[in-house]
């Protein structure tokens, strides 16, 4: 590949400033101060535009803050033929126009199945019983009394990147990858709870059902439920909103999302699984040998550039900074290469704090593109030292009939125009 990487150069504070000065005023045209002679430039500073001229309105105008109007496409997305309808859909988030780890409560991914209830958090209960000591029904009041914690974990559908198995085929990241959000939740450790019903020596699993339509359900091993689960009434400093749960979720961290059971209202101790529907039917991995993985609840390590991608192209040669996602149901991500030539070579990228168990953690990596074809590509190890697979690797583990589990390395191939494509390679 003729893509070269320079890290030398790229780390010349002086060849930095002007090449993003450059690159500035050639999109907006409005960076007329800092920028140096010879670079396309205005002939004298910005007008004063007509908001600077009035009074704007005044804090009675927006009791509950909305983002900027200009902003307006940045939303959670659909894919209408995924399934049958949006009583039992996805939206994605949308990756491609979000900064940090931490997801806007408005632009979480949503996945139903069987549509949003509308929960009275009044008569909501959450009843823990089967094999354990005291059965109880608890009121909202009740839970929000017990001692609590707030974590940052991700949540990402095990589906996410599944319409990618067999072939390149949505040319998108927030349609690739937005089925992955990540927030700070508040509420009481699952631990806590079962405490209180004290827990029979023969249980060794729960299952936890959602107060939805489909009284959506999933078995649960007891270890994992007494290790990190939390059952959480808060995301990111508000209460939960309706398409998250409200009034009460679980989260399970770095497990797939399905098990972090969504307006939840049971808890049952049993001494083993329920194979449910959730757990037959579906979420579970057709093998090429006819067989079914199923239990597959882990999250393993896996990564994306999310800056440039298809809806963010890059706009002329010069230096960019590459940025991406990386997380892992493992732990912590431990380290992420990049490479621009479609994996012949790698730099490590730099990890930005905080880097936080079971969250997405960002990574970025500074690249001057030559304005020649690109390949792109980002690769996370995580602290057990998994390393993210390639597409040909995990379709010669796991064959192609699978949905769920898609955990491959991302590939974004740049054209000279400075398009960015979705594409796998053999
Ligand atoms: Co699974």
């Amino acid at each position: 590949m003729p893509v070269r990487s320079k890290p030398a150069e790229t780390s010349d504070p002086r060849l930095a400033r002007r090449s993003f000065l450059g690159i500035g005023a050639a999109l907006t045209g409005s960076l007329a101060l800092g920028v140096r002679p010879g670079h396309a430039q205005p002939a004298s500073p910005p007008a004063e535009p007509p908001w600077s001229q009035s009074i704007g309105p005044g804090v009675v105008d927006r009791p509950y803050g909305r983002p900027a109007d200009a902003e307006a496409d940045v939303i959670r997305r659909n894919v209408p033929w995924l399934t049958a309808g949006t009583e039992s859909s996805i939206s994605f988030s949308p990756l491609q126009s979000l900064h940090g780890i931490i997801t806007p409560n408005g632009l979480f991914f949503e996945r139903y199945h069987s549509g949003r209830p509308d929960v009275d958090p009044d008569q909501h209960r959450l009843m823990i019983h089967g094999l354990v000591e005291r059965p109880l029904i608890l009121t909202m009041k009740d839970i929000v009394r017990f001692p609590s914690v707030s974590r940052i974990h991700f949540i990402e559908c095990p589906a996410n990147g599944g319409m990618e198995w067999r072939a390149a085929q949505l040319n998108s990241l927030q349609f690739n990858h937005g089925m992955i959000s990540c927030a700070e939740w508040t509420g009481v450790r699952l631990s806590t709870l079962l405490e209180e019903v004290g827990v029979k020596k023969e249980a060794a699993w729960a299952m936890v059902e959602g107060a939805d339509g489909a009284h959506m359900n999933r078995s649960l091993p007891l270890h994992k439920c007494l290790d990190d689960c939390l059952v959480v009434y808060a995301q990111n400093g508000e209460a939960l909103r309706p398409e998250q749960g409200y009034p009460l979720r679980l989260v399970v961290p770095g497990w797939e999302g399905n098990v972090s059971i969504k307006w939840l209202r049971r808890i049952k101790l049993g001494d083993r699984p329920w194979y449910s529907r959730e757990e037959t039917s579906k979420y579970t991995d057709l093998m090429p040998d006819g067989t079914s993985r199923g239990f597959t609840w882990l999250i393993d390590a896996k990564s994306v550039i999310t800056f440039p991608c298809p809806e963010k192209p890059l706009s002329g040669p010069g230096l960019y900074e590459i940025r991406g996602l990386a997380w892992t149901g493992n732990g912590k991500v431990k380290r992420v290469d990049v490479s621009t030539d479609g994996g012949v070579n790698w730099q490590t990228a730099r990890l930005h704090e905080p880097v936080l168990s079971k969250a997405l953690t960002k990574f970025t990596l500074p690249w001057r593109w030559d304005g020649r074809p690109a390949l792109l590509e980002s690769r996370v190890i995580d602290e057990t030292g998994y390393v993210q697979p390639t597409i040909a690797q995990l379709r010669k583990q796991r064959g192609s009939n699978s949905v769920y589990h898609n955990n491959s390395i991302q590939t974004w191939q740049v054209k000279p125009d400075g398009s960015v494509f979705d594409v796998q390679l053999a």
